[in-house]
């Protein structure tokens, strides 16, 4: 069988961490949660995992893969809430990646989109079908006409899950201002870091991508504060580890939740709604 291939040292390259960090979170930590399209996923794509498989027993490897699901059940918990006012909305994936988070919120009413650069979306054409009320879009998000394909007239709520940190603040705020404009009544979340966070935790991945400053990319150390954009967008944050679940789960051991409890403290990890009047 043909595998499909991601080039690497590219940004779209950086959705294979997520992806592996859910299988080896499903794997190791099953009670905490589970993914059942990650390992499918995983071995149907032409790439060099030896990497992250040489890593996979370590300490903070393992901590990164709870990254990776902490942040799915996050934005799942905040989608479930959305649809329980809004049963019919639509759901959008920004920078989807092959992350089936829509799927997974699906009450059989609401819509579901994903949007990603065209080769990504090409590539999960092909390993993930589109389900009813669902659809991929292949677009870059700073080019608003994707917008043009999302309905939002029974509610919308937009995520971005490892997204942001590759966009320029200015960027943020220009999408952000953009959906806000045009989808009253929508909401979206996304995560975020501080600045020393994204120093520390992007500093291979940008490097990789010939980014060495990370001065003008997107973080956030005070949500309220730094996010304050407009008079109609209320802002909420939780954090991210550990504002949403307690972690406590076997196979987590306290050693994570310490290094859970600094992500969100001193890194300022945190999982951002913005509500649009
Ligand atoms: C770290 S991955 C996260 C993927 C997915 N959200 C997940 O959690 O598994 C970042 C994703 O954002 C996408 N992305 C980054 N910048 C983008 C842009 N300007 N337009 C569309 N997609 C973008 C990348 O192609 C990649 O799939």
């Amino acid at each position: 069988m043909e595998k499909n291939k991601i080039e690497k040292n590219t940004v779209q390259e950086t959705l294979i961490v997520p992806l592996y960090g859910r299988k080896m979170c499903s794997e190791k930590f099953p009670e905490l949660y589970t993914d059942v399209f990650a390992e499918r996923l995983c071995n149907r794509l032409d790439y060099d995992f030896s990497e992250l498989e040489k890593k996979k027993n370590s300490f903070l490897y393992q901590f990164g893969a709870l990254e990776a699901a902490m942040r799915q059940l996050d934005m799942i918990w905040e989608i479930k809430e959305y649809l329980k006012k809004h049963p019919k909305a639509t759901i959008v994936n920004l920078g989807c990646g092959l992350d089936e988070t829509g799927k997974a919120c699906d009450n059989g009413l609401c819509n579901i989109v994903n949007v990603d650069f065209p080769d990504v979306i090409s590539v999960r054409n092909q390993l993930i079908s589109e389900q009813n009320r669902e659809k991929n879009i292949a677009c870059d998000l700073k080019d608003y006409s994707w917008m043009e394909e999302v309905d939002g007239s029974n509610g919308v709520i937009f995520f971005a899950a490892g997204v942001f940190h590759y966009f320029k603040k200015e960027e943020v705020k220009l999408l952000v201002l953009e959906l806000s404009k045009r989808y009253s009544g929508g909401c979206l979340v996304f995560d975020s870091v501080g600045k020393m966070g994204l120093k520390l935790m992007m500093k291979k991945i940008l490097k990789n991508m010939d980014i060495d400053d990370v001065g003008g990319y997107f973080y956030v150390n005070n949500p309220r504060e730094d996010l304050n954009w407009s008079e109609k967008i209320n802002v909420n944050s939780k954090g991210y580890m550990l504002g949403y679940y307690d972690m406590k789960s076997p196979g987590v051991n306290f050693l994570h939740r310490l290094l859970a409890n600094a992500g969100d403290k001193v890194m300022k990890m945190s999982i951002n709604r913005m509500d649009f009047e």
